[in-house]
């Protein structure tokens, strides 16, 4: 799938785009059925306070053969490599898990700080997809986003948590409801008297796309609806990280260079054999 030029602009302009029903229902039961088959003792599981709800799941591309086609599929590729105008890899893959009455919030926050920050990248210019694995609608905890953000640059916020050695410890404070580097209230009221916000919503199967310095946010889950999405982070071939030390775990961090090809447009109705899935439960 190829952007308009104004849909290019638009994303310029806003720092996302939002398609809703992107992906068909059988590509979303399939992307279901693979997330209940992952298996429990991830390394990249990450729970919320109350230590038992998942929160989020990352690196899951790497054991599962549906996840790995889904970072292939041309209707994510193809408009990634024309708004970066590069070659891309993968930087990132996560199911936020959100769950019904028990998933928690994602305070105010650019990616960009924490990949330049803790990983070393030298531009902001990365794209974030987000693919709705349930609906999303203005009760179980859509993201919030300031259009316009990206373009006040990376706040240069301070680590609200010191890294403390501990290797679980350190990458889970960049992913947990207390977040590393946070907004404060100011920066977020300026963003916001400039550009506003928004929450898109929409059918499971909806994609929204966002530049990695555009400020967003979601508010805990206190319906009884599950809001389950699958982030995936592409980063141009042309702006690898340059280590300042000890790489992220590789789950969390992809350190695998090789440029992505966009696959066929079907590829995730495709069985291992070749032939197509007609029916899916
Ligand atoms: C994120 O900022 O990475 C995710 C936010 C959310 O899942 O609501
Ligand atoms: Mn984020």
């Amino acid at each position: 799938m190829k952007l308009s030029k104004k849909q290019i602009q638009q994303y310029e302009e806003d720092g996302f785009l939002f398609f809703p029903g992107y992906f068909s229902e059988k590509e979303v039961s399939i992307l279901q059925r693979e997330l209940s088959r992952l298996p429990e003792g991830d390394p990249g599981r990450m729970v919320e306070n109350d230590n038992k709800t998942v929160r989020a799941l990352h690196g899951c591309h790497t054991h599962s053969e549906i996840f790995k086609r889904l970072i292939q599929h041309p209707r994510l590729l193809e408009p990634v490599q024309q708004i970066l105008k590069e070659l891309v890899y993968l930087y990132q893959f996560k199911i936020n898990m959100k769950a019904a009455f028990t998933g928690d919030a994602w305070p105010w926050h650019q990616d960009y700080v924490f990949w330049y920050k803790e990983d070393g990248m030298p531009t902001p210019e990365v794209v974030n997809i987000s693919i709705f694995l349930d609906e999303v609608n203005h009760f179980n905890g859509p993201l919030y986003l300031i259009p316009g953000s990206h373009k006040e640059g990376m706040v240069d916020v301070e680590a609200q948590i010191p890294n403390s050695g501990d290797k679980d410890a350190d990458w889970q404070a960049n992913v947990s409801a207390n977040l590393k580097y946070c907004l404060n209230q100011t920066n977020v009221a300026q963003m916001v008297e400039k550009g506003g916000m928004v929450a898109p919503v929409g059918p499971r199967g909806s994609v929204l796309f966002f530049h990695g310095n555009v400020a967003h946010a979601s508010v805990p889950n206190i319906s009884p609806y599950d809001r389950r999405i699958i982030i995936i982070t592409y980063n141009s071939i042309k702006n690898i990280p340059i280590s300042k030390g000890k790489p992220r775990p590789e789950f969390l961090v992809c350190q695998d260079y090789v440029p992505l090809q966009p696959a066929r447009d079907d590829v995730l109705l495709q069985q291992t054999n070749g032939q197509m899935i007609i029916a899916c439960s």
